[in-house]
């Protein structure tokens, strides 16, 4: 579904160049649910960016269903960090989440069926007619996953949406994304720099170096399917991949190179 296939992004400009992102491979496949966890300014925002076609990068390739992502790819959605910067504050929450449908080619009324079925999949059915200001950060962010879902994508971005919420909204956004990956088979690539909410949340968890940022390691999570905050966190099993998860980020900050360029996909050892 998504190939990046050495992907390098240099930026250059008023005499500073920085090497963000030195070389990326990975892929992600249909219906897939792939955290990626790395040290703070490895890059990860960075390599969303060229995923998403808003960015273009020094050398290799994205590919998104074998063709190369040149500009925003249709199918594809994005949820930002800033949930504060991405509604407009003058448009109320429904227009906010119909806003990027009025480019579809569709009739009023199936706008508004798909605008009320992403509020209601989120939880705020009711706030259709609030202003973004009039709702908590947590609530906000959930418009902003409504508008992506009602856009009704292939491919979901996150970009460390939940970064800036409290501790028991995010618990609940976690489990609010995994139920909705299962309902509607959306491939999701999770960006995160929260060991413990890529382990949760990823079928998949792929660990970046620090930059200039390469694929430390790929770890398959093999977690039950259906997961809750109380259960899973304690599962023995939660902790082993937590703590391979840790070990790698702790490596990589150390600026470590072993094993940077190998890439298992091969759980730890039990
Ligand atoms: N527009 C830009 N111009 C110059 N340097 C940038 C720009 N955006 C990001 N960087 C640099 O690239 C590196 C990676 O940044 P970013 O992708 O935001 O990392 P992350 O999202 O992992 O925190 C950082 O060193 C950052 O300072
Ligand atoms: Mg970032």
């Amino acid at each position: 579904m998504l190939d990046v296939r050495g992907l390098r992004k240099v930026y250059e400009g008023s005499g500073r160049r920085v090497e963000a992102v030195r070389d990326l491979t990975f892929t992600v496949d249909p219906g897939d649910l792939v955290c990626l966890v790395g040290p703070s300014g490895c890059g990860k925002t960075t390599l969303l960016k060229c995923m998403a076609g808003l960015l273009e990068p020094t050398g290799g390739e994205v590919l998104l269903e074998g063709r190369r992502v040149d500009g925003p790819p249709p199918g594809t959605a994005f949820v930002f960090q800033e949930y504060g910067r991405s509604l407009f504050p003058w448009m109320r929450v429904g227009e906010n989440v119909e806003l990027p449908l009025r480019q579809k080619d569709m009739s009023k009324a199936e706008r508004r069926a798909l605008v009320r079925d992403a509020l209601e999949s989120v939880g705020l059915a009711d706030a259709a007619g609030a202003y973004p200001w009039q709702l908590s950060g947590g609530m906000q962010q959930r418009v902003a996953i409504a508008r992506a879902l009602a856009y009704e994508p292939r491919v979901l971005l996150m970009d460390e949406p939940f970064a800036a919420v409290d501790a028991q909204t995010r618990a609940d956004l976690e489990d609010l994304v995994r139920g909705l990956w299962r309902q509607r088979g959306i491939t999701i690539l999770f960006v995160t720099h929260d060991i413990d909410e890529a382990v949760y949340l990823g079928e998949r968890v792929i660990v970046l170096s620090a930059s200039p940022t390469v694929v430390r390691e790929q770890l398959t999570v093999d977690l039950p399917a259906e997961r809750d905050q109380l259960h899973t966190r304690v599962d023995p099993r939660f902790a082993g991949l937590r703590t391979r998860v840790y070990e790698q980020i702790q490596a990589a900050k150390r600026g470590e190179v072993r094993d940077a360029l190998t890439k298992s996909s091969t759980p730890p050892p039990r």
